[in-house]
């Protein structure tokens, strides 16, 4: 297993130095504590508490219905977890479209209430001047263009975007402004690999994609998708590591077994 052991803890800096160095840079989302401990401990540089625990954990249709304050609970948990990775959370829907005071409130809350370093927010031109008030007053911000899950009743599927050319060119200008508005990195989600590489190469910022071919610095999977707990998402681009979904089915029938025929707990299991 290769980590970047030079980096005691995953900053923005390193983030961007890795792409100077040609690194790739790893990154998995978590939710709670113990997953984001095995996650950190495994080398991971970068863990992201999604608003996909909106569907994961809370088993809602979209991203949209989880709140900020669920956001911080759930960083809070993760954080406790971590040594070395740094540490993004998203900002839901809602939470930062309205007003950019707002935003920065909010981002403010996120970082003084976690051990967060860093936000994530959706959209591209659009967010450019509240990614600007954010990350003037020092609070880092990453992107993340191309599929925007909190756009789904806009676009009305989670179908690959910028496959074709005016797309792709807007969401090129995209990632130029943002970089331009300060973002230290970019997530970008289900576009043509070699639109991913086009904006991989054309920006200084680190790029992790999701969905997005093999180009970008660095990629980033939900965790219950890549160990196999989601059984019922199985988009392409997730390469499935584990089965936990079977693992956990087959220890609690165990259990269950055990428990029905009185061999749990035996006698050294008892006091
Ligand atoms: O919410 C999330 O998990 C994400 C990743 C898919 C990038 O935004």
């Amino acid at each position: 297993m290769s980590t970047h052991k030079e980096f005691t803890k995953v900053t923005t800096k390193a983030l961007q130095l890795m792409k100077a160095k040609n690194k790739k840079i790893s990154a998995l989302t978590a939710y709670d504590y113990t997953t984001a401990n095995l996650v950190d401990s495994a080398g991971i540089d970068l863990i992201l508490v999604g608003d996909s625990v909106s569907n994961v954990f809370q088993g809602n249709d979209t991203t949209l219905p989880v709140t900020l304050d669920e956001m911080i609970y759930h960083t809070k948990a993760v954080a406790k977890g971590i040594n070395r990775a740094m540490l993004v959370v998203d900002m839901p829907f809602m939470t930062y479209e309205t007003n950019m005071d707002e935003a920065f409130r909010n981002a403010g809350r996120i970082l003084k209430e976690t051990h967060a370093g860093a936000v994530k927010l959706e959209g591209g031109e659009r967010m450019a001047e509240t990614i600007n008030k954010i990350t003037g007053y020092g609070i880092p911000v990453m992107g993340h263009i191309g599929l925007v899950p909190q756009s789904i009743h806009k676009f009305g599927s989670y179908k690959a975007r910028g496959t074709n050319e005016e797309e792709a060119n807007e969401i090129l200008k995209d990632a130029k402004i943002l970089e331009e508005a300060g973002v230290f990195a970019l997530v970008i989600e289900k576009v043509p690999a070699e639109l991913a590489k086009n904006i991989t190469e054309s920006i200084n910022i680190p790029t992790i994609g999701i969905g997005a071919g093999p180009f970008c610095d660095g990629q980033i999977l939900v965790i219950n998708d890549m160990l196999g707990l989601s059984t019922d998402f199985n988009p392409r681009f997730v390469r499935r590591y584990n089965n936990l979904a079977d693992h956990i089915s087959s220890a609690v029938k165990s259990y269950i077994e055990d428990v029905r025929s009185s061999s749990f707990p035996n006698e050294s299991e008892s006091y």
